[in-house]
């Protein structure tokens, strides 16, 4: 067993997830694969358990309760002399005996609904990141809310009318839904009064909204190819046909749209920033998708994830300020502020607004209300803006020290994505360097790179990583960069010389 001071090196115990919840139970289980593969040897000693706990940074406690989980299955001895040693025993036919005598037969449990594996897998897939380069939008240092927001939140909340104790209109507060009829009309293009703005918990719960509204059972549906997996995840929760549409360097293929699936219902596109690309929608494709929407009675859902954060000029305007009346807009606080914060935007045709309130109702009625409050103070008060002004200036530097220590450190076959928006760069990958072993070899060496292949459906998958750059610093980001290098070159068989793919050129969509 290799040894770090007095600390076990077993690989798995490094990616143990603390947000995944029930970390005794990974754990557990992290010793058990262990001991079970002859990572651990027999009669290899453990650590002390304040030791491993420690080393883990879980509670002590934790710790003991795996250990005696252990000693019950056999795979743990108590030592004479104190102390705990790998047990003895074979691993294939005495342990699992043993452990199944203490578990008791094997249960024979209930047959489990259809949704559930499915909505499980939804969990693994929205799973979030940890606070750890390359992770998308954790805001921290300077791009986090200033200590206007907090003193602000303070004084606002201790206001008793801030703090009012029954249920409020589910479309949000009057106040909230004023300041962002106003910001998205000056910032976004956005044509709307106050009464079209719904208030959501995150732009997550506006495409949950907008298929709510929008679809009936077997409608067909466009979703962008590849397309961001949270409106992957609400499409496969209806009964809908989503034909997923290739993205090219314009954006979404209208005509490729027109050619599989004439008579979709709803399109869900990402103009300003397409997810996971970078690119934004030309103003010939905004063109031809609304054409065919007013065509075709269909609607158009804009998930405006990100445009605020945009380094060259100014952000484009949105898609629905071309046609207010076909066009759901929704935008997020979680980008520009912080995603914990869970409040979002829906701007909503009028004929609809009355129906979102109502699929609002029925999920929780709507979002709480302390924080609907400060964030109306924030806005009205002019911070919001600065604060906007502010993180773009950071997320401009830490971006640009990203691509230089790419350039720098990483070889010449992975190539960035020219992009100018947002929180994330697009480092492609050779034809045959599998993106998704790739992200797991990062994990084990304390990255969290976003594969790209597994969010393409139809089109022919292209292989890439996504890099956040948003929540961390320049001298981390310079060292994280170092460490993918290091992961790219063992993953590449050094005999072979991969050959680069070349990223689609970029459009713009004026
Ligand atoms: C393209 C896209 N849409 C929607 C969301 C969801 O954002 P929210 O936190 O507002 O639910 C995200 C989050 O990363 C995103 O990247």
């Amino acid at each position: 067993m290799a040894r770090r001071g007095n600390i076990i090196a077993i690989p798995s115990l490094g990616c143990l997830d603390r947000t995944a919840g029930r970390v005794g139970h990974q754990l557990t289980q992290a010793l058990r694969e262990a001991i079970s593969k002859g990572i651990l040897k027999p009669g290899e000693r453990l650590p002390s358990t304040r030791a491993l706990a420690n080393s883990l940074q879980l509670a002590r406690g934790t710790v003991i309760e795996a250990f005696h989980q252990l000693h019950a299955e056999g795979y743990l001895e108590a030592r004479a002399r104190g102390g705990t040693i790998v047990a003895n025993v074979n691993a294939d036919s005495d342990l699992v005996t043993r452990a199944q005598a203490f578990i008791g037969p094997a249960p024979i449990g209930p047959v489990l609904p259809e949704n559930v594996a499915r909505l499980a897998a939804v969990a693994r897939t929205l799973r979030p990141q940890g606070a750890t380069p390359f992770a998308i939008a954790h805001p921290a240092g300077a791009v986090a809310p200033d200590d206007k927001w907090r003193r602000l939140g303070n004084r606002v909340r201790a206001l008793r009318v801030a703090a009012p104790s029954g249920y409020i209109d589910p479309k949000g507060l009057p106040d909230l839904r004023i300041a962002i009829a106003d910001y998205v009309r000056k910032a976004r293009g956005v044509k709307c009064e106050p009464g079209q703005v719904v208030i959501t918990a995150g732009t997550q719960q506006g495409l949950f909204l907008a298929a709510t509204v929008l679809l009936s059972d077997g409608d067909a549906v466009w979703a962008e190819d590849p397309a961001y997996p949270g409106i992957v995840a609400v499409l496969g929760n209806f009964n809908v046909q989503a034909s997923r549409i290739p993205v090219d360097a314009q954006g979404i293929d209208v005509q490729d749209g027109l050619v599989r699936c004439p008579k979709a219902r709803v399109a869900f596109v990402t103009p300003s920033h397409q997810y996971p690309l970078g690119m934004p929608m030309s103003m010939a494709r905004r063109t031809a998708l609304l054409s065919w929407a007013r065509q075709n009675n269909a609607w158009i859902v804009e998930d405006d994830y990100d445009s605020e954060l945009r380094y060259a000029g100014h952000p484009f305007p949105s898609l629905q300020g071309l046609d207010p009346t076909r066009v759901v807009y929704l935008g997020t606080m979680s980008k520009v502020l912080f995603s914990s914060m869970r409040i979002g935007y829906a701007i909503v045709p009028v004929p609809l607004v009355d129906a979102f309130a109502g699929a609002r109702a029925l999920i929780d009625r709507h979002s709480p209300t302390a924080d609907q409050y400060v964030l109306a103070q924030y806005m009205r008060e002019g911070y919001f803006e600065a604060h906007i002004r502010r993180i773009r200036g950071a997320y401009a530097e830490r971006r640009a020290a990203l691509i230089s220590a790419i350039e720098r450190e990483l070889p010449s076959w992975a190539a960035l994505q020219p992009s100018d928006q947002g929180m994330h760069l697009v480092l492609w990958l050779p034809v045959g360097l599998d993106d998704v072993k790739l992200a797991e070899q990062a994990h084990k060496a304390g990255l969290v790179v976003r594969p790209i292949s597994p969010m393409y459906q139809d089109a022919p998958a292209r292989f890439g990583l996504m890099l956040g750059f948003g929540g961390f610093s320049v001298a981390e980001l310079q060292a994280a960069a170092v460490r993918l290098r290091g992961v790219l070159e063992t993953s590449v068989d050094a005999n072979r010389k991969p050959k680069l793919s070349k990223p689609p050129r970029m459009q713009t969509a004026r």
